[in-house]
């Protein structure tokens, strides 16, 4: 008889992160096939983190419905997509924006990004949207301007990025508590960078597990995610505020997906703080 595997045969390792759907797969929405190191396709929940990247997440389909849903908001856009993988949500966004900074890390990564861009710049050709795929590593201060290095900056490129970028975009980069704080300082710090006001808009799946150390069902990630969400609103005294507000989930799918209820989209509205008085010294700090 034809062996099944079974949730009790997957192995998680503390480097893997739980990936439950990736495209819709009818009959398999479960599980995910990837090459062992035989060549012989095995299914598996959990993807290392490493490869978090290449494949499409729930999250990104659910942000670029909203996309698609709200496009007026897009419209004529300078957009900046952070840790967007394959592209996918970047791509939707250039079909009404005019400019998308689709970032990321890793020269593999990002080839393999700007390679679906290419094959799908039908999409974005009727509205002139260009996606111009970029290196933007969270745990690093600056943009890459080496240009040398794939994937790096030209300074018509930063230029561009800071006096036009009005929309931030970030799609399931919620998992790992030390690169949700990366994210939230580099948001902190691109907000403080930009010319104009912006909003992020952030997808999160809220991905419930049963944890030993709490004897109960808890989403860690999701906890630190709302933690930083809560930081960033109370900050005080500085230039910039924060403001901090769910979306409304039921917005219509047009794209193939299950749009679970944990699924949730929040919007961060960065504008000049009311009867900020400039004085060196008391700017906050996210203390991430
Ligand atoms: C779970 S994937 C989500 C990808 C895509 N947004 C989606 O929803 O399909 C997380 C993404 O964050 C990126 N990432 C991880 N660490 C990063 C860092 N330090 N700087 C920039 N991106 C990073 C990964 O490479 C990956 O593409």
């Amino acid at each position: 008889m034809a062996r099944t595997p079974a949730m009790d045969e997957v192995t998680f390792r503390s480097d893997t992160v739980l990936s439950d759907v990736h495209l819709y797969t009818p009959n398999q929405r479960h599980l995910m096939v990837r090459l062992n190191s035989m060549g012989q396709p095995e299914h598996t929940m959990a993807t290392p983190l490493e490869d978090v990247g290449k494949q499409v997440w729930r999250g990104a389909l659910f942000l670029a419905d909203y996309i698609l849903f709200q496009w007026d908001l897009f419209q004529g856009r300078t957009v900046l997509e952070l840790g967007a993988g394959t592209g996918l949500t970047s791509l939707v966004a250039a079909t009404v924006a005019q400019t998308v900074y689709c970032t990321d890390v890793g020269a593999d990564l990002l080839a393999m990004c700007q390679q679906n861009i290419a094959l799908n710049s039908h999409l974005t050709a009727p509205g002139d949207g260009v996606v111009k795929v970029r290196e933007l590593d969270w745990l690093k201060d600056g943009l890459c301007t080496d240009p040398k290095a794939p994937f790096s900056w030209s300074e018509e490129d930063i230029s561009d990025l800071y006096s036009h970028t009005t929309i931030l975009l970030a799609a399931e980069v919620f998992y790992d508590d030390d690169l949700t704080d990366a994210l939230f300082k580099t948001l902190y710090r691109l907000a403080h960078k930009l010319k104009n006001a912006c909003t992020a808009i952030l997808s999160v799946e809220k991905r419930l597990n049963f944890t030993l150390s709490h004897l109960d069902v808890t989403c860690e990630a999701y906890d630190h995610f709302r933690s930083c969400l809560r930081q960033l609103e109370q900050l005080e005294g500085g230039p910039l505020r924060f403001a901090v507000e769910p979306v409304d989930a039921a917005f219509p799918q047009h794209l193939v997906y299950e749009r679970i209820q944990q699924l949730e989209l929040w919007k961060v509205r960065v504008e000049p703080a009311p009867r900020h008085v400039a004085s060196p010294g008391r700017t906050p700090r996210l203390s991430l």
